[in-house]
């Protein structure tokens, strides 16, 4: 059949009929239904990487009688107080379950989650134990106070949430990699010197991996929110880096003690906060940094559709969307390739699909 131009009148009858939104735009219930693939599989190569590679155990992988019994007391306040926050493993793990209830994946993940929270919790308390800084009766009392206090979630919300814990699983690393550099005998703070001990170490690093895979598992989920629904996923991370603090710090019987005491001692702190921990996640959701993301959000316009899609008028200062893309073209690509080890590619295999959404940065425009 040869092949001829088109009359004008069936062009022009072809763009009256165009849809208000750009073509491939994916209904939310599509995008829903993606996000959810992309954490169900997630979630389990994280199981299996899981017990593949981090399957210690708090009484049996260190040496505890090994531990020294001479630290500062500055150091005993720190471990109490990370003890402290780790010990509200059972409120974390329930209520954010439930929050995240209506996704299989990110529930469930949630169970393994606090399962792995729960390790830190009991090798905290080991260390205090085996430092024999207080005595038992006194860890039973302190103990004891904090079963009193409950944690609350401070969102309701799986989006805010997925945000406010990626912030705070690498807050949490940051803080246990200083609580080793500490124990290798590299911190000069006053109370922090000379704390050279191979077996606190040891329980630094460890713990402080598991926390850098839970920091990765939430940067992907927050990626799939940053690239099926941007200007929405932008204003939660707005809303969450202006109201972030440490969970259960006011939980703690002296909370502002131990948060003074590990800011002296290079532990954990507003600049390490500011720098180590906001700087890097921002970085890693494409955001290039904060003040960039609220102008961005001052300048995006939203329209809705009759889907109840929020259009995206496709510009935003300061933020990557192409590299939030090819982040998730990337978990999709690896998802495949364990599902495929598995066999379950030959049933149900993830599958990247674009979000037909044209974000570009405004100084492109
Ligand atoms: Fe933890
Ligand atoms: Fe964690």
């Amino acid at each position: 059949m040869p092949i001829t131009k088109p009359e004008e009148s069936i062009i022009k009858e072809v763009e009256d009929e165009r849809p208000p939104f750009p073509a491939g735009l994916l209904s939310r219930q599509e995008k829903d239904t993606l996000i959810e693939r992309g954490a169900r599989s997630l979630y389990r190569w994280y199981t299996t990487r899981s017990q593949k590679t981090r399957n210690w155990h708090p009484d049996h992988s260190f040496n505890w009688r090994a531990l020294r019994t001479d630290h500062s007391p500055q150091l005993n306040t720190v471990i109490e107080g990370v003890y402290g926050v780790e010990n509200y493993a059972p409120d974390y793990a329930s209520k954010v379950t439930h929050m995240m209830r209506k996704s299989y994946g990110r529930a469930n993940f949630q169970l393994r989650w606090g399962a792995e929270e729960e390790k830190h919790s009991d090798l905290w308390l080991n260390c205090m134990l085996f430092m024999r800084f207080r005595t038992p009766e006194w860890i039973e009392d302190y103990m004891e106070f904090l079963r009193n206090g409950e944690w609350q979630p401070p969102w309701e919300d799986p989006l805010h949430m997925t945000f406010y814990v990626v912030i705070q699983e690498r807050a949490t690393q940051l803080t246990y990699l200083n609580i080793g550099r500490t124990a290798k005998g590299n911190n000069d703070k006053p109370g922090f010197v000379d704390a050279a001990d191979p077996v606190l170490f040891k329980v630094a690093q460890t713990i402080a991996t598991d926390e850098a895979a839970h920091y990765n598992f939430f940067l992907e989920i927050a990626r799939l929110y940053l690239y099926y629904y941007p200007a929405e996923t932008l204003d939660a991370l707005v809303d969450v880096i202006d109201h972030f603090a440490m969970p259960s710090n006011h939980l703690l019987p002296d909370g502002a003690n131990f948060y003074e005491v590990a800011y002296r001692g290079g532990i954990y702190g507003p600049r390490d906060y500011a720098t180590d921990v906001l700087k890097v996640a921002l970085k890693h959701l494409g955001v290039h940094n904060r003040r960039a993301l609220e102008k961005g959000i001052k300048r995006s316009r939203q329209v809705p559709d009759p889907d109840g899609n929020r259009r995206e008028t496709a510009f935003f200062n300061g933020f990557d969307y192409d590299f939030v893309e090819t982040s998730v073209k990337r978990l999709f690509g690896r998802l495949r390739k364990y599902e495929e080890g598995v066999g379950l590619a030959d049933i149900i295999p993830s599958q990247f699909v674009p979000s037909g959404l044209n974000v570009k940065p405004a100084e492109d425009l």
